[in-house]
């Protein structure tokens, strides 16, 4: 635990990381006001709720977007709104990763660490990037550029290895296109995510998790136009199964509506187990003689105990997507050569 700076009672605050809120006078001397306006869209927020302290986590958020952190300024107006302690304020502020505690650069870029990524190579992608920045985890570039950091799965693990920037996804990156990626936002570069979408800046991705536009106009809307993904990753296993005429697990009759809409349920399939064979295989032969559709005929045989292997599963699979081995100089993962540097955004 540690005190909260900028707390007057100098509470101690409780949450998985509390590290301190960084409240040094450097810091504070260059950090932009919460104005008026800012007061202003807090009480917005609080209006949506029927409860006032449920607007806390997007007021969280708007102090960020004015100040790029959770300063104790921003503590403090949160408190105040909401007639909780700073306390309070900061157990919630210290418990969730997106809420920070020292000042972030212009961007906020995220590498996968977590397993799948890793063994693609995320880790490979966290250290040359981290190199080229002279950062380590939660740190930001000396020209406040970008504050890099480790995340944990970014539930697009069917684009290993991934990487966000304020949030929005550079999927299937290696290290080459992850360092051409971080070299073009230190320009100023605002490199096209791969979906969804533009690319802003922290502060205006906190904006929109605010609840406002972080575009300042209706032109600047109307041109934000999201990337088109594609899903080509997301679908390999359908359009793998459908290769090798394998279908999902057969359901149970009595747990789908009769065939045709009409009619009394159909018979639930259930084992006797007095054939000599296993429970199993013969609830295994009770599917295919329920199956009705060809489809569920050969979903139901391919899952059957007798079934043969599949002709194109073989032992060699097991090397499939595995880890090549690392070089010893940037950019020399084992992950093939550089990809060209990033698409430039049309806002670049
Ligand atoms: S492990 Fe990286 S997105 Fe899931």
């Amino acid at each position: 635990m540690s005190a909260l700076p900028g707390s007057a009672e100098g509470t101690a605050v409780t949450g998985l990381d509390s590290s301190p809120v960084d409240a040094s006078p450097e810091t504070l001397a260059e950090l932009p006001p919460l104005t008026e306006q800012a007061r202003a869209e807090a009480r917005e927020i609080i209006a949506r709720y029927p409860e006032p302290r449920s607007a806390l986590l997007p007021m969280l958020h708007l102090v960020q977007s004015y100040q790029g952190y959770v300063s104790p300024d921003g503590v403090a107006l949160c408190a105040e709104e909401l007639g909780i302690t700073k306390a309070e304020v900061g157990a919630v502020a210290t418990f969730y990763t997106m809420y920070k505690r020292r000042p972030t650069g212009r961007h906020l870029v995220s590498v996968c660490t977590n397993t799948l990524c890793s063994v693609l190579g995320g880790r490979r992608i966290f250290d040359a990037v981290a190199a080229d920045l002279g950062v380590h985890h939660d740190e930001t570039a000396p020209d406040g550029s970008i504050t890099l950091e480790h995340a944990e799965c970014l539930a697009a693990c069917d684009y290993a290895p991934v990487v966000t920037v304020d949030y929005e996804f550079y999927d299937q990156q290696d290290v080459g296109s992850a360092r051409a990626l971080v070299a073009a936002l230190r320009r100023g570069e605002k490199p096209a995510p791969t979906r969804g979408a533009p690319l802003s800046d922290f502060r205006g991705i906190s904006r929109q998790l605010a609840g406002f536009s972080q575009y300042g106009d209706a032109a600047a809307t109307a041109a934000a136009v999201d990337t088109e993904g594609a899903i080509g990753p997301t679908l390999a296993g359908v359009r793998l199964a459908a290769e090798r005429g394998e279908s999902a697990p057969f359901l149970p009759a009595a747990d789908r509506p009769p065939a045709g809409g009409a009619g009394e349920p159909r018979e639930t399939v259930r084992p006797h187990g007095r054939s000599g064979d296993t429970p199993g295989k013969e609830a295994a032969d009770a599917r295919v003689r329920a199956a009705d559709t060809p489809a569920e005929k050969a979903g139901a045989a391919g899952s059957h105990p007798d079934a043969p292997e599949p002709s194109r599963r073989s032992l060699a699979d097991k090397d499939d997507g595995t880890d090549t081995p690392a070089g010893t100089g940037p950019g020399t993962s084992g992950q093939g050569p550089a990809a060209s540097p990033p698409q430039q955004n049309r806002k670049g």
